[in-house]
């Protein structure tokens, strides 16, 4: 996967430091050319001489000290950006995450990461003391840079500079070159690439009152997921969100909303022009018929609240498309057979169905895993176990080529 590979290294200042010639090694080994680029303070840690040697290449720093490989490019912080296939941050101290995230340019690895393409995946391997990684403001800060499309490498647990044991070393270097490997692998040849597909995913929340609403468990989980995958096959993805916390796959067009009505206008906007419709979100089926202003007080011993049908989403899609515009929906429920989604599928015209029977364990709307029985409009039923929603939405897609009319 690396062979060929132009890769901008990072390093900061931080005691891992002391492993990147090892990293650069390895990523040499693998076939990569390795542009190490250090902030002051990793030079503390580790021998600019030592970055130097093993990536065979002058160890970039500061922006003003230009010393390009051979020439005297002044502009090398913009052409490093266009040259680099990936760009891996490692270790990334919470000093230059909060700089990324600022957006600050003053030194080489600062620039280069602002003047990087934005197609060119980035992997930031932060490694630092366990109550830094947890405080509020480096969580905050990677959140930022995750919803910019960085992938974050999870750091491991173990004994740490300070003594203590827990959360915050960096992962090994052989894990780092694996991780790279793995961002930088070829996506399948897919039909849906090149295709727009619009996902809806998590919950809706319908307002009570100024500070109230109604609305159910749905992380969003199962949405991001097939979202992510369909981007990874090349598709121009939507992704219409109910309020969730979780991060924005790379590549991927994301539209928050709240309620069914926000969802149904932010949606019904690619109607015309999607190729695929897949209904991930858990749509609260009825919304106050009269939403309050302010708060409502606690005047009377008993509340009565008036709910309105809210509209189906999927159903209208489904209602107006046109041929050759595929209509994907999911059905939860708490038990009974797969009768019911059939009946689904029947009644909101879908092409294929997602039965998915909610036990809270292993399935259903906070877990990281599920379980799915496929059921496409020609009848066939394909079950598929429990396994990690990644898993889920990739088997699930596949399905969907199958239905996709020949190009
Ligand atoms: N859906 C939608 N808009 C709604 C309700 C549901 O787009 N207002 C989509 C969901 O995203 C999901 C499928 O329809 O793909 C699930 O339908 P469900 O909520 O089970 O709808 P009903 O058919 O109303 O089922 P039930 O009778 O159990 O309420």
């Amino acid at each position: 996967m690396l062979t060929g590979k132009n890769i901008i290294l990072g390093v900061c200042g931080g005691i891992a430091a002391y492993k990147t010639p090892h990293l650069v090694r390895l990523f040499k080994k693998a076939g990569a050319n390795v542009q190490v680029l250090a902030t002051a303070s990793a030079l503390e840690f580790v021998s600019e001489l030592s970055l130097a040697t093993v990536s065979r290449r002058p160890v970039l720093r500061d922006l003003f000290e230009l010393e390009g490989p051979g020439d005297d490019d002044k502009t090398m912080h913009i052409t490093l950006g266009e040259w680099a296939d990936a760009f891996v941050i490692a270790p990334a101290t919470a000093n230059t995450i909060a700089r990324l995230c600022a957006g600050l340019c003053d030194d080489m690895l600062s620039v280069c990461f602002i003047t990087l393409r934005p197609d060119k995946p980035v992997l930031i391997a932060p490694a630092m003391d366990g109550h830094m990684y947890g405080s509020p403001s480096v969580r905050r800060n990677l959140a930022a840079l995750a919803a910019q499309g960085c992938r974050l490498l999870e750091p491991a647990s173990g004994e740490l500079a300070s003594g203590q044991c827990g959360l915050g070393r960096m992962p090994e270097p052989e894990a780092i070159v694996e991780a790279v490997g793995e961002m930088l692998r070829p996506a399948p040849a897919s039909p849906l690439n090149g295709l727009n597909v619009v996902v809806t995913a998590g919950p809706t929340r319908e307002k009570i009152d100024g500070v109230r609403f109604l609305s159910n468990y749905s992380s969003g989980k199962m949405g991001f997921a097939v979202a992510r995958e369909a981007a990874r096959r090349g598709a121009v993805v939507r992704l219409v969100t109910g309020p969730v916390s979780l991060v924005t796959p790379a590549g991927v067009e994301r539209i928050d909303v709240e309620s069914a009505a926000e969802m149904l206008e932010a949606a019904s906007r690619f109607f015309g022009t999607c190729d695929l419709f897949i209904g991930a979100a858990a749509v609260a089926d009825y919304r106050p018929e009269a939403p309050v202003q302010g708060k409502i007080k606690k005047d009377d011993a008993e509340m009565e609240l008036r709910l309105v049908r809210n509209p189906d989403i999927l159903g209208e899609f489904s209602a107006g498309r046109r041929p050759g515009q595929i209509s994907v929906g999911f059905a939860l429920e708490t038990g009974g057979g797969i009768g019911y989604a059939r009946e689904k599928l029947e009644r909101k015209r879908l092409d294929l169905v997602a039965f998915n029977v909610y036990d809270g364990v292993s399935t259903g709307f906070e877990v990281d895993t599920n379980a799915l029985t496929l059921i496409d409009r020609d009848g066939n039923v394909t079950e598929l176990p429990v396994m990690p929603k990644d898993a889920l939405a990739g088997q699930l897609l596949d399905s969907i080529e199958q239905l996709l009319p020949s190009r």
